[in-house]
């Protein structure tokens, strides 16, 4: 990029599993679908009801479906993932969705449609076609040429529909519509509205792998071999399976061959001789190829991509990952990323995995969802650990069914460690009800997936009874509650030495990135960004030095998971539309606390200094894993500190007006500096793009962080300049965030997208612009100008 201006089981157990990952899941046939659709935000079940609309699964009737592809009104071009209701105003009646006007007080954005036209050839009349929907928030309705598919309450889970029978043939008339209705809140946080995920039309020969149905698991891993179940299912019942492995190399490293039973079912093993292990320090990804064939004649092809380790949780000794224990450390996530909602690029996920791994963080839990598949990818590529939730708590018809589309679509990533049931059910958890439940979820986990273990995030303390003695591995949301400080915690692992225990949920402290004051009453929007006992909004919280202090040094703790990872929408006091649990804010910009987490987890050198010298100051804090630290107020020394063993984090009192502020650590005998300067006026404007060459292909994504500077280059920490955005080329901007509580500006330009004039406010001098490329290459240009700013751009390749 060039920049224009200047730029549990109750007995002791042990597994070990391998899993076979479907990550990036280049299936065959697998068409993305997400191009040409249409998007109106109406209810035409009201619109039309008064002229003879039935019930919508009637098929011979007006099922209405005729008249919504009829209609001509309110309909504009979407590509998905689309999320409507990051376009929607903010509003303190609205609900917990990320306080958006949408909900019961506001009917009129509840309902939305999608519909697209789109042709199917001849000769795929011969084949079979599948259409599936990764996700859809929520309430979802589906109809194929006037037919009625089905429904998905779940706003979570995925849904496959078989179209074959029909499709109409040799026409490109056919026609696919969608009714979504978010007028319900599955979470506490921010659930978004609209299919926020990727749609695939799925063409198979008629002879196929049935999709979703690759899955493997090793019975044992070793550092010499490991050997691997494989099972699959075919269409028909009869032919022949045949895998081959290839290395992370590409190589072919084993191969297997079974015949298909009656049932359509196939199982396998194959050994692999000194398997590149998976881990998070070291990431290998195997690709299995499985092949369907009759007679000779090959006609069916699945690649997944999969990794192999062996995991354990022990009792005393917390989680062992190819044999050796590893600390979880890990976040909670809620899914949303500034300027897109939940309709999060694929490129963009994998953006804040990066940023997570950068600051040392090895797991990630997906609070308190399933999370998009896309997610998991980049968590085998980048090697954090997952444990992967469900939204419903429930051995209903409805819970198992989503339960189980979890289990299965994503039992072969690796990243993968643990099912999480639930969390928080506080009406059923410590009681039989919430025990008989997870006992049939647990069954059924054993069944789809026997590689693995279940969990579950209970913040019911010390209490053993209900969910908590069915699961696998005890998790806790919050320490605190079990009372760790007064030996309850640890009396709680003497009462239930068989049981392996982590921190499902830890931390829940609220900064503020930047901030170096409070701002607001009983709510407090705004909060310094210093991580003190001022910022423990509940009695669960502890800052990140109170939970990692009293967590690492217990070694049969396996660690926890903070909340969270990055801020999210939702959960805040109004006026304030994003709350600040994160350790990253929403745009992935690093609060103190990441500087804390990385001098705790990473070996790089780390020299922190906060607040930033535009503040007066009469402390400063610097997080470092420095053996000892000097601090300099205008050249002159305030003292230095040594840094005594668990210490992450130093304190300097000094006497602070402005100037410059300077920190001189020692690190195994080397020197590592950070020097801060109390800046002038922002005149100009630093552009970083994560990545300066995008893919052609319209899906492709980056960030770009502009972050303000004054005409010396240095940053102006509290600039809060607004920005106009414009963009040409080979590109679009997809969404603008900063991070700022408070801040009602729209993350979007919906339907002026590439037209429209995007504008943006520095958050303490930063802001984010997501941008997408185009289908064809070029040149994309994003330009800038702003209220006391020189001009710039900033340039992207798309090829
Ligand atoms: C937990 C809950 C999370 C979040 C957090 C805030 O109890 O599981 O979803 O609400 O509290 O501290």
């Amino acid at each position: 990029m060039k920049t224009g201006n200047n730029r549990r089981k109750s007995a002791r157990w042990t597994l070990a599993a391998l899993a076979l990952a479907l990550a990036g899941a280049a299936q065959a046939g697998r068409i993305p679908f997400d191009d040409g659709w249409e998007f109106a935000l109406k209810d035409f079940w009201i619109q039309y009801g008064k002229v003879g609309l039935t019930t919508p699964q009637n098929n011979s009737n007006d099922n209405g479906i005729p008249r919504v592809r009829a209609d001509g009104d309110g309909w504009r071009a979407v590509t998905l993932p689309h999320d409507w209701a990051l376009s929607l105003p903010y509003s303190n009646q609205g609900s917990r969705n990320g306080l958006r006007a949408i909900g019961h007080a506001h009917p009129e954005n509840n309902i939305g449609w999608y519909r697209k036209t789109f042709a199917v050839s001849a000769d795929a009349a011969t084949e079979r076609t599948y259409i599936q929907f990764d996700g859809v928030y929520r309430d979802a309705q589906f109809w194929m040429n006037g037919v009625y598919l089905g429904r998905n309450d779940s706003g979570y889970s995925e849904r496959r529909f078989d179209v074959t029978d029909i499709l109409e043939y040799g026409s490109t008339n056919n026609f696919v519509c969608v009714r979504v209705d978010a007028s319900k809140d599955e979470g506490w946080w921010y659930d978004g509205a609209g299919i926020y995920r990727h749609v695939w039309l799925i063409r198979k020969h008629a002879r196929h792998i049935l999709p979703g149905s690759v899955f493997g698991y090793a019975a044992d891993v070793s550092a010499e071999k490991a050997r691997l179940k494989l099972a699959v299912r075919a269409s028909e019942s009869d032919g022949e399976m045949r895998w081959t492995l290839q290395g992370p190399d590409g190589a072919s490293v084993a191969t297997a061959r079974a015949a298909v039973g009656a049932d359509g079912s196939c199982a396998a093993e194959m050994e692999v001789k000194f398997p590149h292990l998976w881990s998070p320090d070291s990431p290998s990804l195997y690709t299995l190829v499985a092949e369907y064939s009759t007679d000779g004649k090959a006609t069916d092809t699945e690649r997944t991509t999969l990794g192999i380790r062996s995991v354990m949780f022990d009792p005393d000794r917390g989680l062992i990952l190819n044999g050796k224990r590893v600390q979880v450390r890990g976040v909670c996530c809620h899914q949303d990323h500034a300027g897109v909602g939940v309709a999060v690029p694929d490129a963009i996920q994998d953006y804040r995995i990066r940023r997570l791994k950068e600051i040392g963080v090895n797991a990630y839990r997906t609070s308190h969802n399933p999370p998009t598949p896309e997610l998991l990818d980049a968590c085998d590529r980048h090697g954090l650990l997952v444990m992967d939730e469900t939204r419903f708590f429930s051995s209903t018809e409805e819970g198992l069914s989503q339960f189980r589309r979890l289990i299965v679509r994503d039992r072969n990533h690796p990243c993968v460690i643990a099912w999480s049931l639930g969390n928080e059910e506080h009406n059923v958890q410590d009681r039989d009800v919430g025990r008989r439940m997870a006992e049939t979820m647990k069954r059924l986990q054993r069944r789809l997936d026997p590689s693995r273990v279940t969990t579950y995030g209970g913040n019911n303390g010390k209490n053993h009874s209900g969910v908590n003695e069915v699961v696998d591995v005890r998790g806790v949301n919050y320490i605190r509650l079990v009372g760790v400080d007064n030996g309850e915690f640890d009396k709680y692992h003497q009462d239930h030495p068989t049981t392996p225990v982590w921190g499902s949920e830890e931390a829940s402290t609220l900064c503020t990135r930047g901030s170096d004051h409070f701002v607001g009453g009983k709510g407090r929007q705004i909060l310094a960004d210093t991580d003190t006992v001022a910022n423990r909004p509940h009695g669960w919280s502890y800052s990140a030095e109170e939970w990692t202090t009293r967590a690492e040094t217990r070694p049969w703790f396996a660690g926890a998971f903070a909340w969270t990872g990055f801020d999210y929408r939702g959960e805040c006091h109004w006026p304030a539309v994003l709350n600040d649990f994160g350790i990253l804010d929403l745009c992935g910009f690093p609060k103190n606390n990441a500087y804390y987490y990385q001098a705790r987890w990473t070996d790089k050198d780390v020299l922190h200094i906060y607040p930033h010298p535009n503040a007066l100051r009469t402390n400063f804090w610097v997080n470092t894993n420095c053996d000892s630290v000097e601090l300099f107020v205008n050249g002159r020394s305030v003292g230095r500190q040594d840094r005594a063993d668990g210490v992450y984090r130093l304190s300097f009192p000094v006497d602070f007006a402005s100037g410059t502020v300077e920190a001189r650590g020692l690190r195994n005998g080397r020197e590592v500096r950070e020097t801060l300067k109390t800046s002038g006026r922002a005149v100009q404007v630093k552009a970083v793009a994560d990545r300066t060459v995008l893919a052609a292909d319209g899906v492709d994504a980056t960030v770009v962080n502009l972050t303000a500077c004054d005409a010396d280059g240095n940053e102006v920490y509290d600039a809060s300049n607004r920005l106009y955005f414009d963009c040409e080329g080979a590109g679009r901007i997809l969404g603008v965030g900063n991070g700022d509580p408070l801040d009602h500006d729209s993350d979007v330009r919906e339907g002026v997208r590439d037209g429209g004039i995007w504008t943006r406010r520095f958050f303490n001098g930063k802001c984010q612009v997501v941008i997408q490329s185009a289908s064809h290459s070029g040149c994309f240009t994003l330009s800038w100008r702003g209220d006391g700013l020189a001009d710039g751009k900033a340039e992207i390749d798309v090829r």
